[in-house]
């Protein structure tokens, strides 16, 4: 069975493209490396002896997609993650956003519904929630008023995919994914962000490794037990392997429903206090950081209610902070001593 990623060689998609092949999956990539490279190919490959197909597409353009699928006419499924994903980007640049994580998304499922049926799996975050009343955050939860362009990129994409879903052959699932962290243990593949970190735990790893002088913590304020926010870090090979088990169950057509949500995380939430001392514990160093003012758009606490993908999807986070800590440490070592 020939799947398609799409934003393959990216952190979460590429760490899944090792989970599919691990399960026996036929993998074809397309990636257009806006944000990624074609080094990470080298990385799926070393870890699973063989080297997925990968296709450089940008998927804004509607005949690329169209050739691909005409190319491919074997893949029946997708898991898509390409998409752009800086929050406060998206609030300076929405129309990249919104051109780039729209049409592609419409584009694929344009292919898709031309088949007999169709598996759809797409890479979509607790954002929608924003700041949800109670936790842990169950799947039923109001999906707010988005908090940045990207958001309602999320949100928008879920909507279309619901819609689309209910006239045609393509069964969906939608995960929400938390906050995902960490690196293969193999040390071949990993996060590999553009410039400076906007996300908590990449800027820990280069602050440890000295790239950065220190880190700014944004608030400690928040009506959390020692004041800095809480989320929810889940170790994006546990992430990986939720997408194999959802694809494998839509492959079984044994989802009732035609689109199913489930919320990704490990259902513990960690302050930002707390993600720095298990970096300490682990590398055995003392991170400099400095208490700033709050972050504009961020929220005070999310962790998942992990019920449903426990009980539904069958699957459960194992991995700890500490483990996914110690995996970034790993990675972030290895690429700066390239
Ligand atoms: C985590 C916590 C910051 C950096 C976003 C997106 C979400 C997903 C993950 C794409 C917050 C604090 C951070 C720093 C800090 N993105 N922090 N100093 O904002 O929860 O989620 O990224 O899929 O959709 O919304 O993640 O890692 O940016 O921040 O104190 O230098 O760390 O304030 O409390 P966030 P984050």
């Amino acid at each position: 069975m020939k799947v398609l990623v799409t934003g393959g060689l990216g952190f979460i998609g590429s760490h899944t493209v090792v989970e599919l092949q691990n399960e026996g999956f036929e993998v074809v990539i397309i990636d257009n490396l806006s944000n990624s490279s074609e080094e990470v190919l080298k990385g799926i490959t070393a870890i699973t002896g063989k080297a997925p197909l990968f296709e450089k597409i940008d998927l804004r353009e509607k005949s690329a997609v169209r050739d691909f699928f005409k190319k491919h006419s074997d893949v029946t499924g997708v898991i898509h993650f390409a998409a752009s994903k800086a929050v406060g980007e998206s609030v300076e640049n929405p129309l990249l956003y919104y051109e780039n994580n729209i049409s592609s998304l419409v584009y694929l499922l344009q292919e898709l519904k031309e088949k007999p049926s169709a598996s759809f799996i797409f890479s979509s975050s607790c954002t929608v929630y924003g700041q949800a009343e109670k936790m842990p955050i169950t799947e039923d939860a109001p999906v707010q008023a988005a908090m940045s362009p990207y958001g309602n990129t999320k949100q928008m994409g879920e909507e279309i995919i619901i819609d689309t879903a209910k006239v045609t052959n393509i069964s969906a699932v939608l995960l929400r994914y938390f906050n995902p962290v960490g690196a293969h243990p193999s040390v071949e593949i990993g996060e590999l962000p553009l410039g400076v970190p906007q996300n908590l735990v990449p800027f820990i790893t280069q602050t440890g490794v000295g790239l950065r002088q220190e880190l700014s913590v944004f608030g400690n304020d928040y009506p959390t037990p020692d004041g800095t926010a809480v989320r929810d870090y889940i170790h994006v090979v546990d992430l990986a392997k939720a997408h194999v088990i959802a694809l494998q169950r839509l492959l079984n057509k044994k989802n009732l429903e035609k689109v199913e949500t489930f919320n990704l995380g490990t259902g513990k939430g960690s302050s930002v206090l707390e993600v720095i001392q298990s970096f300490e514990k682990v590398s055995d160093k003392k991170l400099p950081y400095k208490i700033m003012p709050r972050r504009e758009g961020d929220i005070t606490e999310a962790y998942a209610n992990t019920d449903k993908a426990n009980n539904v999807l069958g699957w459960k986070a194992e991995l700890s902070l500490d483990e996914a800590m110690a995996s970034a440490w790993k990675w972030e070592q290895k690429v700066r001593n390239k």
